[in-house]
């Protein structure tokens, strides 16, 4: 009954109209991310006014934002460009959610790798990315600073 209800009230959308994301997605990234990592509204203006860049939204039955994943994508190939969760939704399930939707999408497209770029202490979401099986292709070495290394992983679809 519960996982009935979680896939009732969840709604996925793939964004065609960008205009004024850059606010709430910005909001979102400075909730999850800590302050050294985070993003500025006008860090998400720049990116999404490139063409290649996609956003996928997850919102309650509220329309009420609660995390998203932004991402390019060029022919066969697609990059997560960065993803999160709103920390008073996190661990329940919305993350991985978006993460199967938007993988479910990019098999639409014909996309036949994924990858992306992880902090190695980031457990959780490294967590989330070995369950739909990406797999480490490079550790890039002090990627984030000082002894702060980067999985490149990568998904064949
Ligand atoms: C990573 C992130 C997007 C995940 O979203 P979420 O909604 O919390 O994820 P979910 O609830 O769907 O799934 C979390 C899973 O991780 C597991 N988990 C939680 N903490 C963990 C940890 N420290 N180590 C390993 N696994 C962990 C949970 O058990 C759950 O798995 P399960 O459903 O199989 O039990 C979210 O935590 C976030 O925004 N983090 C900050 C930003 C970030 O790191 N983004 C990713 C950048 S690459």
């Amino acid at each position: 009954m519960k996982l009935i209800l979680k896939a009732f009230i969840m709604s996925i959308q793939f964004i065609t109209n960008k205009n004024g994301l850059e606010y709430p997605l910005a909001l979102i990234h400075l909730m999850a991310f800590p302050e050294h990592d985070q993003w500025q509204v006008k860090d998400f203006k720049q990116l999404l006014a490139l063409p290649y860049y996609h956003v996928c939204l997850y919102s309650n039955s509220e329309n009420c934002l609660q995390g998203f994943l932004l991402y390019v994508q060029i022919l066969k190939e697609a990059e997560i460009i960065t993803f999160a969760v709103d920390p008073i939704c996190q661990n329940q399930g919305v993350g991985k959610n978006i993460l199967k939707q938007f993988l479910k999408r990019m098999e639409q497209e014909s996309v036949k790798k994924v990858f992306l770029e992880v902090a190695e202490e980031n457990k959780k979401a490294y967590y989330l990315y070995n369950f739909f099986h990406f797999q480490i292709h490079t550790i890039r070495k002090s990627y984030y600073g000082k002894n702060k290394n980067a999985f490149l992983m990568i998904k064949n679809i």
